[in-house]
């Protein structure tokens, strides 16, 4: 039910002027205020090495928060606003900016094992003082907990033992060693955190099969070398055929207890999956929804088998083990010649239609002709292919509003459509060489998230609207909003607004990858105001607003890059002004973190108030 709660959120703050992508700092609103909280390399347990860039090693990194943190939330205790854990994806590692080139080259080996520690995951406990706003980290927490591309993972579901999933390492099929690309996720309403392994291609020497090129691997050597270091990243290595099979899942880690085994769920399908996000549907059942980060991929959606159960964690951790896997499938409502490619807005006037999920495995059978289950969920995208699934603009993140229940589908930009013979324009995806993305909105039939039919519109089209004639905003005007490029992570505060992080604005539209605030209802529908700008050279990831406690969280993702270890192009977050006045934990260079920004003065009232719902 759309509660039309909202109207504003607790977060007051006039929107910041776009800032240019040469700027080296976070830009925020007046009266606030930021801090990282925690930084690549920052020591996690009593006996971690403290950080030192010309002293790196597995062993070391492997002790501290990891790289190019993305997929971020805050999780505050439930009988305390003062204590709770941070948990992070790591999603990949920027050896150009993290090593000295000289060093790389004659500690190669020992570089790539560093950089696969860099991966992963990080959970660590958070605390503040009572009349402080900051969280800040605490070494040695009882919760601290690294995952790397070696940690031990589980794997369950339809697939789990199927033998496109054995390797001599594991002639089981069922115990994966690591995580890669761990880009978005969810929290889930049992308080375990999913995560997508996102571009695993790019990790793996392939074979040259149809199913490897259909997700990405090639044949050549790959950039990362670690197929040299580690045979099982050559799929050409004999008994290491299926490595690759072992990536593009959806994990699930219970960030409250470090013991615990993390798992990879394969009745989620394996794709380049940039996150997923659940929503109990109205009789019980666990609805995850996902999307295909590449061009003319699919969004998909699960529906467990079993049902949800308040207070029994141990039951609702297993959930997402089984149930039926769905691709969506798009039709628009105004005629196809009305969408030649520019974006404009058709004689209806709106971008809107109807939509069908279709099965792919439903009570346990495959749905699609000529494959096996196992096939179906391990070579997912070739299942989407056959049952006639919509192709899009990059699917990031897709994300149920905790107040509405609507769905949002972050789109980020696809300009490839059009081109060479490739799909072209459709109302769904209304932009040829769609450089700045769109955002679209779901309703699932009757607001029952286990629907199989859906009404969409486009919320809107973005771009700067000031020298873009093709941008949309739900018809708020163009000229009282914040220019918007490449959407990527979403999020929504306690009264339902949208949250929108940008990855790629840079390169499109010249100014810095920002985190905006979407009004969604009545008149403000459409209109979007810039909450902040990350350093030069950074994206903005994994959006936490707690908008009750006056605070917004981001990862910023690869400051300064571009630049070298020897020469950075950015010295966020310490901004240290040389290697020689480094001190002790310092670095002259960027460093990926995660940063909480706040409103002065405000101090804390214990309020975990999270608007994630
Ligand atoms: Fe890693 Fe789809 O962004
Ligand atoms: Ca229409
Ligand atoms: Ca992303
Ligand atoms: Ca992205």
């Amino acid at each position: 039910v759309d509660t039309g709660r909202g109207r504003g959120g607790h977060l007051k703050f006039d929107a910041i002027d776009p800032v240019s992508r040469s700027v080296d700092n976070m830009s925020v609103p007046e009266g606030y205020d930021w801090h990282a909280i925690i930084r690549w390399g920052d020591p996690l347990f009593a006996n971690s090495p403290e950080f030192d860039s010309k002293k790196q090693s597995a062993k070391s990194q492997a002790m501290q928060f990891g790289y190019n943190c993305d997929y971020l939330d805050i999780i505050a205790d439930k009988y305390s606003g003062r204590t709770g854990v941070l948990v992070a994806n790591h999603e990949y590692s920027n050896e150009d900016m993290m090593f000295d080139a000289a060093w790389f080259v004659a500690n190669t080996d020992e570089a790539r094992r560093i950089a696969m520690n860099s991966h992963g995951l990080s959970v660590v406990e958070i605390k503040r003082k009572k009349h402080d706003q900051r969280w800040t980290y605490v070494v040695g927490g009882e919760r601290n907990r690294r995952i790397t591309a070696s940690t031990p993972f589980a794997v369950d579901g339809p697939a789990a033992g199927s033998d496109l999933l054995k390797t001599v390492a594991d002639p089981t099929g069922k115990l994966v060693l690591g995580t890669l690309n761990n880009c978005a996720g969810g929290t889930t309403p049992w308080g375990t955190v999913l995560s997508g392994e996102e571009n695993f291609d790019q990790y793996f020497q392939g074979r040259g099969t149809a199913e490897e090129a259909r997700y990405g691997i090639g044949t050549g050597a790959t950039d990362r070398g670690w197929e040299l270091t580690d045979p099982r990243f050559g799929l050409n290595h004999a008994g290491y055929e299926n490595e690759a099979n072992r990536f593009g899942w959806i994990v699930e880690i219970d960030p409250q207890n470090p013991d615990s085994t993390p798992v990879k769920h394969t009745s989620l399908g394996r794709f380049k999956h940039e996150g997923a996000t659940v929503r109990i549907a109205k009789n019980g059942k666990a609805v995850a929804y996902s999307g295909d980060d590449s061009r003319f991929e699919y969004i998909y959606k699960f529906i467990s088998k079993d049902t949800y159960r308040k207070n029994d964690r141990r039951h609702n951790m297993t959930l997402l083990n089984e149930g039926d896997l769905y691709v969506a499938k798009f039709a628009g409502n105004s005629p196809a010649s009305e969408f030649d490619g520019s974006g404009q807005v058709p004689s209806d006037g709106a971008f809107d239609g109807t939509g069908q999920w279709l099965p792919l495995v439903r009570n346990g059978k495959s749905m699609v002709e000529g494959m096996s289950v196992d096939e179906v969920l391990v070579y997912t995208r070739l299942a989407a292919d056959k049952a006639g699934a919509t192709k899009m603009d990059r699917p990031e993140d897709v994300e149920p509003s905790p107040v509405s229940g609507k769905v949002y589908v972050a789109l980020t930009n696809n300009t490839d459509r059009g081109k060479d013979g490739k799909e072209g324009a459709t109302e769904q995806n209304p932009r040829i060489a769609n450089r700045d993305g769109h955002v679209l909105e779901m309703t699932e039939a009757g607001n029952d998230a286990t629907s199989t039919r859906f009404t969409w519109n486009i919320l809107l089209v973005a771009g700067d609207p000031r020298v873009n004639d093709s941008t949309y905003f739900s018809g708020y005007p163009t000229d009282k909003v914040s220019p918007i490029s490449c959407p990527d992570n979403l999020a929504f505060d306690s009264a339902g607004n949208l949250w929108i992080s940008t990855d790629g604005a840079p390169g499109v539209i010249g100014l810095s990858d920002a985190l905006h605030k979407v009004s969604l209802h009545g008149k403000d529908r459409g209109r979007v105001e810039q909450f902040l700008a990350v350093p030069t050279g950074a994206e903005t990831c994994g959006p936490v607003v707690h908008d009750k406690d006056n605070s917004v969280f981001v990862s910023v993702q690869h400051p300064g890059e571009g630049g070298s270890f020897a020469q950075p192009a950015s010295l966020f977050p310490d901004f240290i002004k040389s290697p020689q006045s480094a001190g002790k934990g310092q670095f002259y260079g960027p460093r990926p973190s995660v940063v909480q920004v706040f409103k002065q003065g405000k101090g804390n009232n214990g309020n975990n108030g999270n608007g994630k719902g």
